[in-house]
């Protein structure tokens, strides 16, 4: 590989696989999973073998696990104790053997059986009795924005009772890594078998999904879909074997060519307080903070935190990059705390390595903070690739309306450690002129919104005018409206109406 500085920067979009890697697609939900092809070609592209490749808003784990299986040190960091709980319960499948996890699941099936029978049989009235021999979570109080007050109110007396029964059985499993694989297939079980878990309109009663993951917040159905609580749990336990056995795959073919040597390491810090636990400096980062507002990950964790015994500390929820939530953070602090996350990025890292950071928004102040920050630290922005598009990438668009994000950013910066001196801020930025110049260098007549506002973003920044650059949504949706855009509400992208007319027939 050629030195890091001499390394050409990724100029263009990387299309998203569909969910094809069983290791991150079907073992355990989470919030805003990057598509894992992506993200391990940056991987590849900006770090050598053996290196040390950090994620420190890494979430469900995808870029440690993708650093780890490619031979680098994968390091995962994430404040919330579920993401660590999935990112390493993932790492960690290639411990043990296949067989040993088969033979957990069996040991499992026997040790529930018949409680499970049994409270299937169960007549409504004699439930509270039978749920209370077993050993339930702590009833915490829900988020204010939740339908139910309690976390047991998340769940009908059924499905409290089977989770229940799975999770004591789970301790009679004598292999521990068998036994850690159950348990992470119980934890993804928690998000089916519980009052959020609405069935998909049309489609059968187990497809569809939990409210925490479609609408951010503990909505609940009015009837419990009731499934089948040992099938639902089975087939989890059948995607986290299969994802072992994907692993196992990938890291033999390694041990057959050039030898694996891949690590994992895990941290559960504020992101600026992480520096401090390492000894040695990083090479690459790849990472997306929280997008503002966007998703309180804390709060919505709590179905599951609570129930693992892993409650964040006050300290810990504090210290979440959030705007709201149950602690009303500040917007102020959130930007603050944005800019400073990228300095401790790139303190964290070597000089001449690189940093990618992903990131989506309509508020530029959140760009200038990622942007300023890297410039007046060092980092020299060299690449902003929009990911527009992506079925992935835009799931949560389809479900949403406009203002919902599609299309993220990644934005890759070079640690010259030189700090960039800026011109003086210039207010003199012709937000008109931009756009047309961003319309007429398109060479479609389908847009993205977020495509153009990440444009106007960059132009802006590169002007020296971000800070000036006030635009809300609305008024930069007139601007594309007045050049004759419009808005495709089923398909969520801008088309050229001119265009459209004249191309598709379509009447004024
Ligand atoms: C956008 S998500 C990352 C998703 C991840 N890339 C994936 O593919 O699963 C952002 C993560 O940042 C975490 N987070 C929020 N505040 C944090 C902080 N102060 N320090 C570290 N992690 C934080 C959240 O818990 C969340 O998991």
């Amino acid at each position: 590989m050629k030195k890091y500085g001499e390394i050409s920067p990724i100029q263009s979009p990387i299309a998203a696989e569909r969910q094809s890697a069983k290791r991150h697609y079907g073992v355990h939900p989470y919030f805003t999973r990057r598509p894992h092809n992506v993200v391990r070609k940056y991987i590849l592209h900006y770090s050598k073998e053996g290196d040390r490749v950090l994620d420190p808003f890494g979430g469900s784990g995808i870029t440690a696990i993708e650093a780890f299986l490619e031979n680098r040190v994968g390091i995962q960091n994430d404040i919330n104790p579920l993401a660590n709980f999935i990112a390493k319960g993932i790492a960690d499948l290639v411990k043990g053997e296949i067989a040993e996890y088969e033979a957990g699941l069996r040991t499992l099936r026997e040790a529930c059986k018949r409680d499970l029978e049994e409270l299937g049989r169960l007549p409504v009235e004699q439930l509270e009795d039978f749920t209370r021999r077993l050993e339930l979570p702590r009833n915490v109080t829900l988020p204010k924005s939740s339908d139910v007050e309690h976390y047991h109110d998340l769940f009908s007396p059924r499905q409290i009772a089977s989770l229940a029964i799975i999770r004591k059985a789970i301790d009679s499993i004598r292999q521990p890594y068998a036994r850690k694989g159950m348990l992470l297939a119980w934890s993804a079980t928690l998000a089916k078998l519980n009052r959020t878990f609405l069935s998909a309109d049309g489609r059968s009663e187990s497809r569809g999904g939990s409210s925490i993951f479609s609408i951010y917040r503990y909505k609940v159905a009015k009837q419990p879909v009731e499934l089948p609580p040992w099938k639902t749990f089975e087939e989890r336990a059948s995607n986290v074997i299969a994802a072992k056995v994907e692993m196992e795959r990938i890291i033999e073919l390694k041990r057959r060519t050039a030898g694996w040597q891949g690590k994992f390491e895990v941290h559960q810090s504020d992101v600026d307080e992480l520096s401090e636990k390492f000894t040695s400096k990083i090479d690459y980062i790849f990472t997306d903070p929280p997008y503002g507002a966007h998703i309180s990950y804390l709060d919505l964790s709590t179905l599951w935190n609570c129930w693992l015994g892993t409650m964040p500390s006050m300290k810990a929820r504090r210290k979440e990059l959030i705007v709201g939530g149950e602690l009303e953070i500040e917007e102020k602090t959130y930007t603050d705390r944005l800019g400073r996350s990228v300095e401790d990025c790139i303190n964290m890292l070597k000089p001449d390595r690189w940093l990618s950071v992903v990131f989506q928004h309509w508020n530029t102040d959140y760009f200038d903070a990622i942007l300023s920050s890297a410039a007046e630290n060092g980092a020299d922005l060299r690449a902003a690739v929009p990911q527009a598009g992506d079925t992935i990438w835009s799931m949560h668009k389809k479900k949403g309306n406009e203002s919902v994000l599609a299309g993220e950013l990644i934005l890759t910066f070079y640690k010259t450690g030189k700090p960039l001196v800026r011109a003086t801020e210039s207010k003199n930025f012709d937000v008109d002129l931009a756009i047309s110049q961003i319309l007429a260098g398109s060479p479609t007549p389908v847009l993205y919104g977020e495509n153009v506002f990440n444009q106007l973003i960059l132009a802006a920044w590169r002007k020296g005018s971000i800070g000036s650059l006030k635009i809300t949504k609305d008024e930069f949706n007139e601007l594309l409206v007045r050049r004759g855009w419009r808005y495709d509400e089923e398909n969520h992208y801008w088309v050229k109406e001119l265009l459209e007319r004249t191309l598709f027939g379509v009447s004024a």
